[in-house]
């Protein structure tokens, strides 16, 4: 693991395990609100990546690829929502109205994106960039920046977490 600033990380991934590991542990210290950026090459993880998180935060379903309908929604016993979208196949002038996202926003829940560029102009400052790199056949570099002040909370109780126990 190596600390690249006050607000940002990176550290490898030797197997596919290993990153669903680092997602239980970042979802289980998720709060309502959080939203969480995902980027990288297909294949890289970021849906493995958000299977972990989300299962960490306590959702009852297993996450999978957004498809047809670009969001999946997982739900925990407390009746909170996990908002996984994938905008993959927005294109280049989303329809945000399409995928709900400022009813999601003001929901008060967890919102996860994959592939997030196209609609960054409608998502709140504060989050965690996560950027996913294809090293090798089983390795991946992960790297995480936060971009406001609840968003470095979150980063530095992962790191403390993670790395320092
Ligand atoms: N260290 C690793 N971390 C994450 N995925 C890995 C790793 N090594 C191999 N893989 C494989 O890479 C693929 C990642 O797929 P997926 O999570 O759907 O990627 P994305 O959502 O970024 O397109 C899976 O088949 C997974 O088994
Ligand atoms: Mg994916």
């Amino acid at each position: 693991m190596a600390i690249l600033g006050p607000n940002a990380l990176k550290f490898s991934s030797r197997s596919p395990e290993q990153t669903f590991r680092y997602g239980l542990r970042l979802g289980q210290l998720l709060q309502d609100g959080d939203i969480l950026l995902l980027e990288g090459n297909l294949g890289a993880g970021k849906t493995l990546l958000t299977s972990g998180i989300s299962r960490g935060w306590g959702a009852v379903q297993s996450a999978t690829s957004p498809t047809y309908l670009l969001v999946n929604e997982y739900s925990r016993p407390d009746g909170k929502i996990f908002h996984h979208l994938d905008c993959y196949r927005l294109g280049n002038f989303p329809d945000v109205e399409s995928i709900n996202l400022a009813e999601r926003l003001a929901m008060n829940g967890v919102l996860l994106v994959e592939w997030p560029q196209v609609i960054l102009p409608w998502l709140p400052a504060d989050h965690l960039l996560i950027t996913l790199a294809i090293m090798g056949d089983d390795r991946r570099e992960i790297q995480c920046e936060a971009k406001g002040a609840r968003s470095a909370q979150l980063l530095t109780a992962f790191r403390r977490l993670t790395f320092e126990r």
